[in-house]
């Protein structure tokens, strides 16, 4: 479809997923949900709750807030007065444990499972609500003899262990701000994170099990406190029991401490501001710079609660596997703290979705009674690689609701998604969010009708729209600029150090309509329902990882062969995107295979493995416009075998 916006796309990397949209939304096969569902659900009516929460959101709010307990009750909703620097729930005071685990301990919860965990070794563990918040309370009163304090940041770099959520609620607890760095991230991106946070406190295991090997995590942990000045404490959780190096006076064993006598005893939970920070998550964008976005103690914790509760359906009996990496804001909002706040049961695995083989997720659905499953596009497009016969082996009935996150679902997926593993009939939950959103914002609901490849509507309270580049609302069908034109409880506050950036980031661009810009282009079709195309900016998404392109050119160009470089996206069948480098080499540097090895190690080391580019090409010159912007469109078409296009602007 040729649009009138054919400039929104022009840089981005979606023009097939824009085909696909023309396909998906072409053939678009309504899906009614079942009456049973429908009458089961929390929300019943989707329109007429998010009409009634859109007519005065500040009251809807307000109202839904009360699901919560607070300390102090809030004096003012929210504060527009600094805007874009939004303040929600002024003068309330709270602690998001006091949700997620004090008032359990009052009530029946406190004997329900707060977590069921499984090892990649075949490893087992339970967490009642009770002996949750026992964990917690100790590890709360190791760190503050530790001489961590309200308002300091702690960096925890782990696997997916019980550790690590009671790591973070322990932070919480006594106010401290906790930075997950996730686990894939190499030594040279933790110490940048651990700098940028100026954290004294590192908090790590000794490895953690993936496809039968062990990542070094403490090792990597090492090499990170060596590069960053910061850290002068190291907590480590002993998980595989591999050989590691304990250097005296700054690391030490998580068991050690939590056997002291200083851990035993109520911590008790700090009073906080609603508005105090709660974490630190970092994530990439259009700059080298990773940003580490801030969310709060007071709106974050109504938003994904509520969220959760709407959009999943979460009720008392239920199962519910969020299947992301605690490490991302997906697993922060919906493996930690939603679940929690809503006192449900969540399910954590540790390693590989196909290890020992690829039947691992279904049997772990069958073994633990699975009522709900989370997960992203690029793993279900994984494990149907595999084929039908993995998942027929199991029983899968205790599913009854399936959801996915993190990128565009194609209709393959979709469709394999359904029939295979929600037996033909389980609605999709497809929930389009960003790190920075908190939670949940264009999203169906079990009652709404699905259309397969569209996010479905916008949340109650969420005004979001399709708009071009002067902010005006376009006609159906057209694509443009996704934004949302009002603040939202769970929008991150700003940009940990970097305020500026923040506002530049996000709120420049349509300063005067005070819109938030997503950096997603999309459509809106003739009944409302939102179709995602893809980033507009330099921001990639592979295997549901984001991200940014000057991240991996400036780690490329950080290597002495190299003098410059361009990555672009290029679509990918099961990984959703992959990254294409082009390098240019300094002189006396000539292009070879093994030179082309080092290059991808090197990105390696300097990001992680989920960085490292599919393909690396020399070259002798980069497309670039007169005032020296690499066109990386250029670069794209030309491997996607597409017209190049307008290169009027082009130098040579
Ligand atoms: C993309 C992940 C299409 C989008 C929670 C967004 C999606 C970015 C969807 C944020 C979806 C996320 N359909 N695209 N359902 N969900 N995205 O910060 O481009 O890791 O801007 O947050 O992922 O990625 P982030």
């Amino acid at each position: 479809m040729a649009t009138q916006h054919d400039d929104v796309m022009a840089e981005s990397a979606s023009t097939d997923r824009s085909a696909e949209v023309d396909a998906m939304a072409a053939s678009a096969k309504s899906y009614v949900p079942d009456d049973s569902v429908v009458e089961a659900a929390h929300i019943k009516d989707y329109d007429a709750f998010r009409r009634a929460a859109n007519e005065d959101i500040e009251a809807f709010w307000a109202e839904q807030a009360q699901a919560l307990e607070w300390y102090a009750p809030w004096e003012q909703l929210l504060d527009r007065s600094d805007a874009p620097f939004y303040k929600w729930f002024v003068g309330g005071k709270t602690n998001i444990v006091l949700n997620a685990l004090d008032r359990h301990q009052k009530t029946a919860t406190r004997n329900k499972l707060a977590f069921v965990w499984e090892g990649e070794n075949g490893d087992r563990r339970t967490l009642s609500y009770f002996a949750l918040d026992r964990e917690v309370d100790r590890f709360a009163n190791v760190l503050r003899s530790l001489g961590v304090r309200k308002g300091d940041t702690v960096t925890i770099y782990m696997g997916r262990v019980l550790e690590l959520p009671i790591a973070m609620l322990a932070c919480a607890k006594i106010g401290a701000i906790h930075s997950v760095v996730y686990g894939g991230f190499s030594a040279q991106a933790l110490a940048d994170r651990i700098a940028d946070a100026k954290s004294k406190m590192l908090i790590t295991q000794d490895g953690a099990w993936l496809r039968g090997k062990t990542v070094d995590l403490k090792d990597i942990a090492d090499e990170a406190a060596e590069k960053s000045p910061f850290v002068q404490t190291m907590i480590v959780y002993q998980r595989t029991g591999q050989a590691v190096t304990m250097q005296a006076a700054r690391d030490y064993w998580w068991h050690d401490l939590m056997a002291l006598p200083i851990a035993i005893g109520d911590s008790g939970t700090a009073v906080m501001e609603a508005e105090d920070p709660l974490f630190i998550l970092y994530t990439s964008g259009t700059t080298g710079k990773p940003k580490g976005l801030i969310h709060t103690h007071g709106g974050y914790q109504l938003y994904i609660s509520n969220t959760l509760k709407h959009v999943f359906d979460l009720k008392e009996e239920d199962r519910w596997w969020c299947a992301a990496d605690p490490g991302w804001i997906t697993g922060h909002s919906y493996i930690v703290y939603g679940p929690l706040i809503l006192g449900a049961t969540s399910f954590m695995y540790e390693g590989a979705p196909n290890y020992p083989y690829p039947n691992r997720w279904w049997q772990l659905v069958e073994n633990y009674g699975i009522n709900i499953l989370y997960t992203a596009p690029t793993a279900i497009r994984g494990l149907m690689r595999y084929g039908d016969a993995w998942p027929s082996r199991h029983d899968l009935s205790t599913l009854r609701l399936l959801g996915s996150v993190g990128e565009p679902i194609n209709p393959e997926a979709w469709r394999w998604y359904r029939d295979v593993i929600g037996r033909g009939k389980l609605p999709i939950m497809d929930t389009w969010w960003q790190t920075e959103t908190g939670g949940f914002m264009i999203t169906p609901v079990p009652a709404q009708t699905l259309k397969p490849g569209s996010a479905t509507k916008p949340y109650a309270g969420i005004i979001a729209d399709v708009v071009d580049e002067e902010g005006e609302s376009v006609a159906a069908n057209e694509d443009g600029y996704l934004v949302i034109k009002e603040p939202w409880p769970g929008m991150a506050r700003t940009i940990w150090g970097d305020p500026d950036r923040y506002v530049s980031q996000y709120w420049e661009k349509y300063r005067d309509k005070g819109y938030y810009l997503t950096g997603d282009a999309a459509r809106k079709d003739e009944e409302g329902f939102f179709w995602i195309i893809g980033r507009t900016d330099d921001v990639i998404k592979v295997s549901g990882y984001r991200l940014g392109t000057a991240e991996i050119e400036s780690a490329l160009v950080s290597h002495d062969a190299v003098a410059e470089s361009a990555c672009i996206g290029v679509p990918d069948e099961l990984r959703g995107n992959v990254i294409h480098a082009y390098v240019i080499l300094r002189d006396g540097y000539e292009g070879s295979e093994s030179l082309v090895k080092r290059l991808k190690q090197h990105v390696r080391e300097e990001m992680g493995p989920i960085a490292v580019p599919a393909e690396i090409e020399i070259v002798e010159s980069l497309p670039k416009t007169r005032s020296g912007k690499i066109m990386r469109r250029l670069l794209k078409a030309q491997v996607m075998g597409q017209p190049l296009g307008d290169t009027s602007t082009l130098q040579d």
